[in-house]
């Protein structure tokens, strides 16, 4: 069974087709006879965390996909009174036809899969959250190979330079560091070295056969440096609110501020996952900048994540 847990589930290859398909679905949105891969099925969204985005996102997807969505806050369910994430897989996997679940750790999507029978997608985790990493990716790939379409998408990627800034070891950050790899791009991220990249991501990348490529720095101004894209996520992640206080206090130094914004390339692209603390991770001015694609990238959720779908379901088939 092929689940989408991490950005490496689908292999360099399979790319092209996937952003193709995204690019149609984009086009073709709402047209009479649109693909119904979906139809007949039911999928689950767990969901023990907040969301805007991901939960719509993933409803519309499926049901425009001509399927069918629950959502389940995991204190609605009995996994929120300790039931097992294996029998609750076991179970669920009797009823539907595909799981979408945002949870804290990530060994939960990796559990789920694992006892499950029924395609997992991992719709964040505190340590990943991939299907932000291909929309991102597409979202990117749209703006530098305009109008094309399949492997032009993913080659337009290959070489080019991201800047992360602020919280260094968060599931962006680490996301972006295995998405980069993934899609041959460079990457250099800066924040307080209290919040640098962990050994959890440079185990991960062993486990994936990747190298260790990514470079860190404290200096914002040299992470931005001949950057193509300065990308910013929020300094409290979902969970983190207890240390608060201490995130904004170390973080500050690095705000993507209109200053930081210019010390990358001159035709450089701003991006968030969203949701954005104006003022803190970033200011108004740069958000605001007509190089932001962040609305971009919030609707390519939708595009994305219904081609991710397609190739799961095509997976399932063979
Ligand atoms: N970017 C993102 O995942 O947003 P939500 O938390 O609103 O789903
Ligand atoms: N790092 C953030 C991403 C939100 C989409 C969080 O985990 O809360």
């Amino acid at each position: 069974m092929k689940h989408f847990l991490k950005e490496t589930d689908f292999k360099a290859a399979e790319l092209p087709k996937l952003f193709a398909t995204a690019h149609t679905l984009k086009r073709t949105r709402g047209r009479a006879g649109s693909p119904k891969p979906l139809a007949g099925q039911t999928w689950a969204l767990i969901f023990s965390k907040s969301s805007t985005r991901t939960r719509v996102s993933f409803e519309v997807g499926i049901h425009e996909l001509g399927g069918n969505a629950i959502f389940l806050n995991k204190n609605d369910i009995q996994m929120g009174r300790g039931e097992t994430v294996e029998d609750t897989a076991k179970v669920l996997s009797r009823f539907v036809h595909g799981l979408v679940v945002r949870t804290f750790d990530h060994s939960d999507v990796e559990r789920l899969a694992a006892a499950g029978t029924v395609p997992v997608v991992n719709a964040l985790t505190d340590f990943l959250h991939p299907c932000q990493i291909y929309t991102d990716a597409f979202t990117m790939a749209e703006r530098w190979a305009k109008g094309k379409t399949g492997k032009a998408l993913v080659d337009s990627l290959r070489g080019r330079k991201i800047a992360f800034l602020g919280d260094t070891a968060c599931n962006m950050a680490y996301s972006w560091i295995l998405g980069a790899s993934l899609f041959g791009m460079k990457i250099s991220l800066a924040g307080p070295k209290a919040f640098a990249p962990g050994p959890e991501l440079d185990a991960l990348l062993a486990a994936e056969g990747r190298k260790k490529e990514y470079h860190f720095t404290t200096d914002p101004l040299e992470a931005v440096r001949d950057a193509d894209v300065v990308y910013t996520d929020v300094w409290v992640s979902m969970g983190k609110e207890e240390e608060t206080k201490e995130r904004i206090r170390t973080m500050s130094p690095y705000a993507v501020t209109g200053k930081v914004f210019a010390g990358a390339k001159r035709d450089a692209l701003f991006m968030h996952c969203l949701p954005a603390h104006a003022g803190e991770e970033v200011s108004q001015e740069v958000l605001d900048n007509p190089r932001s694609i962040i609305f971009d990238q919030a609707e390519n959720r939708l595009h994305t994540q219904k081609a991710i779908l397609c190739a799961l379901q095509a997976a399932r088939k063979k």
